[in-house]
């Protein structure tokens, strides 16, 4: 449906109107690759690519990316903790939902989305989503838990994991790239080989990555990291 582009983008709660103002005067708005400082202009955001400083404004659905702090539990609803949901700016925060968890210690990215065909995609281990960890630990990996790692380890309780990478970064530090997510998943494995975890970090998911994203901020994700992120799916 048509309509004018700066009533268009004060509708989503974005920018107020004298925010979208300056934007356009400023050549911060773009529409299908070209800057527009008209607000009259006519267009369909539902067809076109309408951007602000670069990001997708209006797509059929939000995808947000948040590197977590430790300290907040992974629910949207917590009686005791403070929960994820709290980071999400409140525009966002009704309409998007955590895609998988991250333990309350457990720090860095976190996916938050609104399309429930993504997040089941991304989270179902049949798709075999790569995630990767930064792990401190005590203990040393050797050659023996790289290969268990790469066999499919069996936790204590009989659970039964996939293959997945170890790579011994130091003394006490390991990569971990795992294709599914089990409860506590990463810590239960290197548990399962006498490392237990004392510092986790999630640096990678489906091949997107923090970049310079500071500790409890959230963004939007680029047109590029969506397709990357949909890619398969
Ligand atoms: N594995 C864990 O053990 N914890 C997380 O938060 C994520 C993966």
């Amino acid at each position: 449906m048509l309509q004018r582009l700066d009533k268009a983008i004060s509708n989503t709660g974005l920018l107020t109107r004298s925010q979208v103002k300056d934007a356009l005067k400023a050549g911060r708005i773009q529409c299908d690759g070209v800057i527009v400082r008209d607000g009259a202009r006519k267009v369909d955001p539902e067809a076109q690519a309408i951007t602000l400083d670069g990001e997708r404004i209006f797509s059929g659905s939000v995808i947000l990316m948040l590197n977590k702090p430790a300290g907040f539990v992974t629910s949207t609803q917590d009686p005791r903790d403070r929960t994820v949901m709290e980071l999400i700016p409140p525009r966002y925060r009704r309409r998007v939902a955590p895609v998988g968890r991250l333990d309350k210690e457990t720090e860095g990215l976190l996916l938050f989305t609104d399309d429930g065909d993504l997040a089941h995609f991304l989270i179902s281990p049949r798709h075999r989503v790569p995630k990767i960890y930064y792990a401190r630990h005590e203990g040393e990996a050797t050659a023996e838990d790289v290969a268990a790692f790469s066999q499919g380890l069996i936790l204590k309780d009989g659970t039964v994991c996939l293959p997945a990478v170890l790579e011994p970064l130091g003394p006490g530090e390991s990569r971990v790239t795992v294709c599914e997510g089990k409860y506590h998943q990463v810590r239960r494995m290197m548990a399962s080989r006498g490392m237990p975890v004392t510092y986790l970090e999630r640096q990678s998911e489906s091949g997107l990555t923090l970049g310079n994203l500071p500790r409890g901020q959230v963004r939007l994700l680029s047109q590029a990291e969506e397709m990357v992120l949909r890619q398969g799916n």
